[in-house]
């Protein structure tokens, strides 16, 4: 699914240059659960966002699904983002004015979607997380785990490849981590979802099938926590 070859990302040149990824190698296969640990600074925002196409690396290669995303054209890495990676932050990112269902719908508009066409899928995707019901509340009229929840189906429903999530329970606390993780687990199980999600947190990691640790910019260790 995910195929990373010699990955380096240098912040800057020459003798000041912050050499954020050194050098890593890995494979994740399609339908696995991943979380990548490590100390704040090893290089694993820089990470996630290279693979998700917001970021170039300095060198080596990635391809996605047999495809060399590395080395594509930029409009065709934007068509790309757009319709094929999903990406969770830890912010949530949601527009405080529009509703659970719009802030998923936008995205679909803007691939030129009709707005009915784009409702619907906005409501599959709500009900995916478990928030059909409160598709008409603004972001203010919920929970931090729904918020995330939301910014999840946002993520989805554009039926990516792989979703991203950069430390999304972050800013929740117990009860609402453990929802968003849920939903997550779900997504992965039910319908196959491969997701790689950032992580500070070692009770996470029971919900996934492996852990990458990163440290100083280097993978240290990749370990399995069950076969799928
Ligand atoms: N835009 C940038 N310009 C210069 N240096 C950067 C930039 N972004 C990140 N870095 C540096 O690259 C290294 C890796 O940063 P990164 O954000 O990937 O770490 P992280 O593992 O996500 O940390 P955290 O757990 O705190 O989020 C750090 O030394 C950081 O200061
Ligand atoms: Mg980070």
């Amino acid at each position: 699914m995910i195929l990373v070859k010699n990955l380096k990302r240098y912040y800057g040149t020459g003798e000041t240059a912050v050499k954020a990824l050194k050098g890593v190698s890995f494979e994740i296969k399609k339908g696995e659960f991943v979380a990548i640990m490590g100390a704040s600074g090893s290089g694993k925002t820089t990470l996630l966002r290279i693979l998700a196409l917001l970021d170039d690396a300095t060198e080596g290669e990635y391809t996605i699904r047999g495809l060399e995303v590395s080395s594509l054209p930029e409009a065709e890495r934007s068509y790309y983002r757009l319709t094929q990676v999903g990406y969770v932050f830890q912010d949530y990112a949601l527009i405080n004015e529009m509703s659970a269902a719009e802030n998923v719908y936008i995205l679909s508009m803007m691939e030129g979607k009709s707005r009915k066409e784009s409702y619907e899928i906005a409501l599959e995707a709500l009900d995916k997380v478990g928030l059909k019901e409160k598709h008409n509340r603004i972001p203010d009229e919920l929970s931090g785990g729904e918020k995330q929840r939301v910014a999840i189906a946002r993520a989805i429903a554009k039926k990516p490849d792989i979703l991203f999530a950069d430390e999304p329970c972050a800013n929740l606390d117990t009860n609402n981590s453990k929802q968003v993780l849920d939903v997550f687990k779900e997504l992965n199980e039910k319908y196959g979802q491969t997701i790689v999600m950032v992580t500070h947190e070692l009770w996470h990691t029971e919900y996934v099938d492996r852990v990458i640790t990163f440290e100083d910019g280097n993978l240290v260790s990749d370990e399995k926590k069950r076969n799928r």
